[in-house]
């Protein structure tokens, strides 16, 4: 394990901001920018963009995420969203009537309306795991498994608060009873390793803008090898096998590139948003996950021991993901805390009864210090 230093100058973030909001929308760090605006000035100079680059550009990308996830290249597509993606992942598993597609409660809605919607279609149930009062939630999640379940649907730790799923143990039932398992892990990639040889999953897609510190509009998604001759949701030409050669486009062709490239967004050779992700993706890759795992949860352990001290509820540490965490109190929050904090330039966000804070590399110990001294001064915790 390396120590890494602070960012905080690479990403530009003047002294009077405590940016503690990345579940959000991350930051930007200068290597990421650069990118952008070296891509931006690929449309201002289009004679420097050639047919080659449309498909190199986009292995190039498909090929880091790969490496992100412990996959390998040809299972990666460029899709627009999460919703895209699960939309997808909807389109091409089976379920049927009377059987369940199995999601936790309060779920992003990414990962759920697409599943409402194949569930109302063929007549099937959506099937919410309430958290636990007692107790882990995975194994809640293992018990409601059965094989009247066509779908299992998940994040890797919960959007609100960063409550860790054992995503091992869910991926080895899933096997047992062969049900294709679905992954959004828009709220960790980047931080938590994900290794798709070990969880299985039959799609997994994650966005670019949060944990990948990468650019808005953009989101990756690795397909496992039976589902990549699927259905893609949409028509598009450079899906096709030969759309290589420009000059015979119009020489129309059935047959779907091979893999799950098939699934590609149209104009998914984005010459902006893909510079800006791999960029992201190098730094992140080059980092390492586990470094910065270990960075941040030397700050949410810290911020939980803070927030407990002062009379605020935090998750078991064993259910507690390293990067993101719910804070709640036992007494209703003020419904203007956000705009509060953010009023003194301090940003986290607030899902549900939580206060969500999710720190990265480029804070340090005094944006504690910030967040405590005003949750201290707005009454939210106890002196
Ligand atoms: C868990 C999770 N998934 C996905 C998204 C974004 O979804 P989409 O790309 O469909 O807008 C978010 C955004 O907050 C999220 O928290």
């Amino acid at each position: 394990m390396v120590t890494l230093p602070s960012q905080r100058q690479a990403f530009h973030i003047p002294d009077e901001i405590t940016y503690l909001n990345c579940a959000y929308l991350s930051p930007m760090h200068q290597d990421v920018y650069d990118a952008g605006f070296q891509g931006l000035n690929r449309k201002f100079e289009p004679w420097t963009y050639t047919p080659a680059h449309f498909f190199s550009e986009s292995d190039e990308i498909r090929a880091r995420f790969a490496s992100l996830v412990h996959g390998d290249a040809q299972g990666v597509s460029i899709v627009p969203s999460v919703s895209y993606g699960i939309g997808t992942a909807a389109n091409n598993l089976s379920c049927s009537a009377n059987q369940r597609i199995l999601v936790l409660h309060e779920q992003f809605p990414s990962n759920v309306y697409p599943w409402r919607e194949l569930a109302h279609q063929v007549g099937a149930r959506l099937d919410h795991v309430d958290r636990p009062k007692m107790g882990g939630w995975t194994a809640a999640i293992i018990e409601r498994i059965s094989a009247d379940v066509a779908i299992v649907a998940l994040p890797h730790c919960h959007w609100t608060d960063g409550y860790q799923l054992d995503l091992v143990q869910i991926s080895a039932k899933c096997q047992q009873l062969n049900i294709p398992l679905v992954l959004d892990v828009t709220q960790s990639l980047g931080v938590v390793e994900i290794d798709v040889n070990q969880l299985k999953p039959a799609f997994l897609v994650a966005a670019a803008y949060k944990w990948l510190l990468g650019p808005y509009s953009l989101a990756f998604m690795w397909v496992a090898p039976p589902y990549r001759q699927g259905r893609p949701l949409e028509f598009n030409w450079i899906t096709r096998e030969g759309s290589e050669s420009f000059s015979q486009l119009v020489n129309y062709r059935d047959e779907l590139r091979p893999d799950a490239q098939r699934f590609d967004v149209g104009e998914r050779s984005n010459f902006t948003l893909l510079p800006m992700a791999s960029a992201a993706l190098d730094l992140i890759l080059d980092w390492g996950q586990g470094n910065i795992a270990n960075m941040l949860r030397s700050f949410t352990d810290e911020i939980a021991e803070r927030a407990t001290c002062g009379g605020l509820v935090v998750q078991d540490p064993q259910f507690r993901a390293p990067h993101l965490l719910g804070l709640r109190s036992t007494d209703e929050l003020p419904s203007t805390l956000a705009s509060e904090l953010s009023s003194r330039g301090i940003y986290v966000s607030v899902r549900g009864s939580a206060i969500r804070v999710a720190p990265h590399i480029y804070n340090e110990a005094q944006d504690i210090d910030r967040l405590f001294g005003a949750l201290s001064e707005l009454k939210v915790v106890k002196d």
